[in-house]
Order: structure tokens, then sequence, then C-alpha cells
């Protein structure tokens, strides 16, 4: 089974860029991709969501949404707000396990942060992860604080005994600040892996063309780019 789990230290981080870099790469090399989002919040029901986002960069992916809330807030609450049923990891892995039989990687973006609720009882994507026995890889800011988030999320996988493929930054600065520089270094220690890519700012206001090779040259040979950390972080001193 190749199904990922793509996680954040919390909200607006850059998981649905990092999930759309992702796919353009492995549908570049002929993948079959599918990319599900067990939960969009504060998006109404006709508007463009997460999704649609991934679609518009990295080109005709399968995608999957189970639930849609149109407050801006955890899927729990949300889901308590609208009236509308909440959705349990079992139906998250159901459906990645469905999407995995016909297609050679799916990716399942969370919402917000890995401890995110999405129900009354306390359920999180962590427990959709453990049910597939998927691997995660979190999404971190660049600049100053994201050591700590890193290393909570990094510790509360751990915790649940989930495998953490390592880390990505979502967005880094065209003039990186010294708390930015320094992080390259200490983020993989944070995250307890390695630092796997660095996407740069504006990647999400390129075209599909060029967003295709900013990927490649922003995400690590694991997922089929050709970033390495130590070249990236070489010009960069703390
Ligand atoms: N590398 C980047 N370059 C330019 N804009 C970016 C980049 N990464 C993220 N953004 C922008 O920042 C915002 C948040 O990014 P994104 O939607 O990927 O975050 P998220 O972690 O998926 O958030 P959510 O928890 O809402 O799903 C978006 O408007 C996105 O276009
Ligand atoms: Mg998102």
């Amino acid at each position: 089974m190749s199904v990922l789990v793509i996680t954040g230290t919390g909200t607006e981080v850059g998981k649905t860029v990092v999930v759309a870099a992702l796919a353009a790469l492995a549908v570049a090399d002929g993948r079959r991709v599918a990319v599900l989002k067990p939960a969009q919040t504060g998006i109404a029901a006709d508007e463009p969501g997460d999704l649609s986002e991934v679609i518009r960069l990295a080109g005709p992916v399968t995608t999957r949404e189970l639930r849609r809330y149109p407050d801006p807030l955890a899927p729990a609450t949300a889901a308590r707000r609208s009236g509308r049923p909440t959705v349990h990891p079992s139906e998250m892995a159901a459906a990645a396990v469905d999407l995995d039989r016909t297609h050679d990687l799916v990716l399942v973006e969370g919402a917000g942060g890995l401890l995110v609720r999405f129900d009354d009882e306390g359920t999180t994507i962590a427990d959709a992860a453990w049910a597939l026995n998927a691997p995660v890889l979190v999404v971190a800011h660049a600049g100053l604080g994201t050591l700590n988030m890193t290393a909570l999320t990094a510790e509360a996988l751990l915790h649940r005994g989930l495998e953490s493929v390592g880390v990505v930054v979502g967005r880094w600065p065209a003039e990186p600040d010294l708390a930015a520089r320094c992080n390259l270094v200490d983020l993989p220690e944070a995250a307890g892996g390695p630092l796997l890519g660095v996407l740069p700012d504006g990647a999400a206001r390129l075209s599909r063309a060029d967003f295709l090779d900013t990927a490649r040259a922003a995400l690590s040979p694991w997922f089929g780019g050709t970033f390495d950390p130590e070249k990236f972080a070489a010009p960069h001193t703390c």
C-alpha cells in the first residue's frame, strides 16, 4: 500500500501546496495519484477547496473530499455548529484503501495540525494514519517557533507509534532571516527525521509547468525530486 498522510505544525503552513508538489512529481513520473481530504472546513459548498488547489497546481489527479463544513474551525467544532455528521477515522481509512486499489500513490491531507479533532470523541488524523499503518510527513513553517511546533508534532507521532518520514518547509522566504537559516540545521533534529524539501515562497502562484519544475527542485529524491538539504543549506549561514 502506498498511502502517505500529510500533516503540519498547524493550519496554513502549506500542506496543500506540498501535497500538490508531491502529486505533480508522481504524475510526471507516470504514477496514478489520488488525494483525499477527509474534512474541508471554512469553505462554502460551491467554493473551491484544497482539492481544487491541488488540481490547479498538479493537474488532473483523482480527488475525494468526505465532508465539508462552512465554518473555518476544527472539523469537530465546525461539524457541531453545522449539525452535519462528523467523519470517523475508519471512514477516512476505508476511503484511502479504496483509492489505493486503483492508484499508485494516495496522499491524505489532514486539517490543521496533527491533533486537531474530527469529532467529539477526540479522534484525529493520527488515528487514520494508525488505522492505515501509513507514514506521516510533517509540513512546517520556516521561521522562529517552528522548532518547538515540529518537535511537539514529532513527539506526538512517536507516542502514537506512527512513522514520521521527515519534514518539509512549506514556504521558504526569498530573504530568510537568521531564525529561518538556522532552522535548516535544527529542523531534522526537531522532526526526528530528515529535511525532505523546502518549497520557495511564490510556488503556489506558479503556472502548472513552472510548479512542476519548482517541485522537482524543492523535494527530495525520496519523492522523485532533486532537493539536497546540504546543498540548499550551504549558502544560508547561521
Ligand atoms: N510556497 C508557497 N508560495 C506561495 N504561497 C504559498 C506557499 N505555500 C503556501 N502558500 C499559501 O499560503 C496559504 C496556506 O497554504 P496551504 O493552503 O497550503 O496551507 P494548509 O496547511 O494546507 O492549510 P489548511 O490547514 O487550511 O489546509 C495559501 O493561500 C497558499 O496559497
Ligand atoms: Mg490545506
